[in-house]
């Protein structure tokens, strides 16, 4: 019988049930018999959202797939990021699927990438009304050692903190803004057209997981301020939540090995990339896949 000429059709015809490992207990599940290079029946796919929504971690290892493959298991988790024509780091343009890499405009490895923003605690897209759903990493070159991924888990965060700090912050809203994390971590200002295109957002410091309904401690490099407070204040308590919300007890390191397909939810956990290896000797290279948020928060 032939399969169709799908871009999924290359190789395994049909998946089987994925078998789950737990790789950490707070967060995350390695995923065992997934070929994204092979259809999904809905009910597989069901059974891999319902243990990312879960674990809000999942990782795929051994995966040969291209940037189309990468980009048809991103929509089975919602809207891919549309097309971004901003400059990636190696001079490439942006697209749905693009690359993060510590290579320069001439493919040369290099200790200073121009965006350098992923080394500090953020959860993508958190500056738009809807966040996102999912980031999507596929390993393409990785460093012999160091070049993890860090990912803390903000629900347990949330749990761990005292009754009184709970009752203080519950109600209260943040703004998430591009701009403010242009400016104190990239030091590289806004262009009028850029600050068009990205306004910022106020969502709730403790949103409800919207799968889940757990209370989630919302932080990160775009928290510019809290409504109502004064700025100061406000930034004193944002970046006191960011400290406990990044203690080692909430968070996981991800070993990169190449064919590794990492997912993971933006909506409760925040994550960056480590620069603990040579990074102008090793080329760390990953295709890349933002998933937009379907709901404000
Ligand atoms: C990202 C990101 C971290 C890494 O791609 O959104 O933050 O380890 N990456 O490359
Ligand atoms: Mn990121």
């Amino acid at each position: 019988m032939s399969t169709p000429s799908t871009a999924l059709s290359r190789g395994r015809e049909s998946n089987v049930m994925p078998g789950e490992r737990v790789i950490w207990d707070s967060m995350g599940s390695e995923l065992h018999g997934v070929d994204l290079t092979a259809p999904f029946s809905d009910s597989q796919f069901n059974e891999i959202r319902r243990i990312f929504c879960k674990r809000h971690l999942l990782v795929i290892p051994g995966q040969q797939i291209d940037a189309d493959q990468l980009e048809a298991f991103a929509m089975r988790f919602g809207q891919p990021d549309p097309v971004v024509k901003t400059e990636a780091n190696d001079g490439s343009f942006r697209k749905a699927v693009h690359s993060v890499s510590n290579l320069n405009a001439q493919g040369v490895p290099t200790i200073s990438p121009v965006i350098n923003a992923n080394y500090f605690w953020h959860s993508d897209r958190a500056y738009r009304p809807k966040g996102s759903i999912c980031t999507m990493l596929h390993g393409i070159e990785i460093p012999p050692s160091g070049g993890d991924t860090l990912f803390a888990n903000l629900i347990l965060a949330y749990k761990a903190l005292p009754e009184v700090t709970k009752k203080r912050i519950d109600q209260l809203k943040v703004i998430h803004s591009y701009e403010f994390m242009r400016e104190t971590i990239m030091k590289l200002p806004l262009t009028e057209e850029e600050r068009k295109k990205q306004q910022p957002s106020e969502h709730s410091l403790v949103p409800i997981h919207p799968e889940t309904g757990e209370k989630i401690l919302f932080i990160g490099m775009y928290a510019s301020e809290i409504v109502g407070m004064p700025l100061k204040e406000g930034r004193a308590l944002l970046t006191e939540l960011q400290e406990f919300a990044t203690q080692p007890q909430f968070i996981f390191a991800h070993q990169w090995r190449a064919g590794d397909v990492v997912v993971w939810d933006n909506r409760c956990l925040v994550h960056k990339a480590t620069d603990d290896y040579q990074m102008d000797k090793y080329r760390r290279v990953m295709r890349r896949v933002v998933v937009q948020g379907t709901a404000e928060f």
